[in-house]
């Protein structure tokens, strides 16, 4: 296949170079940014955590990101085929397909809690949030309903209608509006979690490193965080490399990309922990600290419906720009194995993941009972994807880029020391890293 390799895509299939970058921070920032990072990081050791966590960004996530974009543009296909357009060897390609499964087994719960933010941001605005205020229960009583399996069918046909629209009519525009209009909403939820009385002290807990917290237990989670927020291990990045152009600069692009979600992360911290302390609620809540304890800070706060409209909104933007790309994963995969049409193999990718969502959300309520290896099924998809999918597919991005295919540097426009450091990282500190959370998480080793 080596005549498509020196192909520029057509203008409909690639982005253009902003463009790229906002689906990129699309991508990575997510509800990993702003549900997630703020409760790992009250329950890790506050900023002693937030520190180990930008140094897994640095180190092992911002190579790999890069690693994963130059596949992509290197090989110009999807998850799968971009390997075997580089590589004479099957494996890396098969190997590249546990890509495809991940991006279902990650949708399977992602779209779920995607539609959470939905259901939230409406009632936030309507008030009826703010009815019972007992929040724990009302989560629980709505969680376990059918009111989610609604609202994930809105996720779903958003992502497939903006993913059926094509790369540049479709992707690319709808990260363009929706990114800068993430930042603004942050902005004004920043100001407005800042100057809440007693706010200092949420900002000291999120910033002030207190080492004697951190545990081999807290830096693991940091990194396989660095690896989720970035969206890496499960083809979104490749996937979206192999539309970019070969002007691009992808290090530079790459170097944006992290720190945007660096950024978003950054900023979501400064508005949970601050509203959080204001009301006098324990920052280490788990899951629950966006759902449970936030809408209690909400129904407390002047203005508060239209504040928590505001957050739960900014959740579902940032939520689905990843469902997006989460989708163009498979989506790429199945329009080129079976040269179906873009809206086809949308559709199809959408009506498989709905058939897993469901049971999903059910786990949350009547199927709360039904274990597989002790886990409900919302939580083995996480588990699965995030523990097993994401780590092995991490690896075989850092093993092929840097012991197997030799013209990395050149797709990547490193050479010198950047190249040398890239290359470092990706045959030394990232495969080590990513085989000890592997081994940690699946209960091999323990610390
Ligand atoms: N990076 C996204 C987030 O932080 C999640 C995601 C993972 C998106 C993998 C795409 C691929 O929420």
């Amino acid at each position: 296949n080596q005549n498509s390799l020196q192909l520029e895509p057509k203008a409909s299939d690639s982005f253009t170079s902003t463009g790229f970058i906002l689906a990129a921070i699309g991508s990575s920032v997510g509800l990993g940014n702003m549900w997630k990072f703020p409760y790992i990081t009250g329950m890790y050791g506050g900023a002693a955590f937030f520190l180990i966590f930008i140094l897994c960004l640095a180190l092992v996530g911002l190579p790999i990101l890069l690693a994963e974009m130059v596949i992509g543009r290197g090989g110009r296909g999807n998850a799968v085929s971009s390997f075997h357009n580089l590589s004479k060897t099957k494996w890396w390609g098969y190997f590249g397909f546990l890509s495809v499964l991940s991006a279902f087994a990650i949708m399977g719960f992602y779209a779920v809690v995607a539609g959470w933010t939905m259901n939230y941001a409406f009632t936030s605005l309507t008030g009826n949030l703010f009815e019972n205020p007992d929040y724990t229960a009302s989560f629980l009583s709505f969680a376990g309903g059918n009111m989610p399996i609604f609202w994930t069918i809105i996720t779903l046909i958003i992502t497939c209608w903006v993913v059926a629209k094509g790369v540049a009519g479709g992707i690319e525009k709808f990260n363009k509006v929706l990114i800068p209009g993430l930042a603004v909403i942050l902005v004004i939820l920043m100001i407005r979690a800042l100057t809440l009385p007693g706010a200092g002290e949420g900002v000291e807990f999120f910033l002030m490193p207190d080492f004697s917290k951190l545990t081999a237990e807290s830096a693991l989670v940091a990194l396989g965080h660095a690896f989720f927020s970035l969206s890496l291990g499960m083809g979104a990045m490749l996937t979206y490399g192999a539309y970019t152009s070969k002007k691009q600069s992808l290090g530079k692009a790459a170097a944006a990309v992290a720190g945007g979600d660096l950024l978003y992360a950054f900023v979501a911290g400064l508005i949970i922990f601050p509203t959080v302390f204001s009301y006098g609620i324990a920052p280490g809540q788990g899951p629950g600290l966006a759902f449970m304890a936030l809408p209690a800070a909400f129904a407390a706060m002047p203005l508060g419906n239209l504040f928590g409209f505001l957050f739960f909104f900014l959740l579902s933007i940032a939520a689905l720009t990843s469902t997006v790309s989460l989708v163009e994963v498979p989506n790429a995969y199945l329009m080129e194995r079976f040269k179906w049409s873009r809206a086809k193999s949308a559709t199809i990718v959408t009506l498989i993941i709905f058939a897993i969502s469901i049971p999903a959300s059910m786990s949350m309520g009547i199927l709360s009972d039904n274990l597989l290896f002790g886990k409900t099924f919302f939580d083995l998809l996480d588990f699965v994807a995030s523990n097993i999918f994401l780590p092995i597919g991490g690896l075989v991005v850092t093993l092929f880029t840097g012991y197997a295919w030799k013209r990395a540097g050149e797709e990547a426009g490193l050479s010198g020391f950047w190249y040398n450091a890239w290359m470092f990282c990706l045959k030394y500190i990232a495969p080590i890293m990513v085989i000890v959370i592997f081994l940690y998480s699946i209960g091999i080793i323990k610390f």
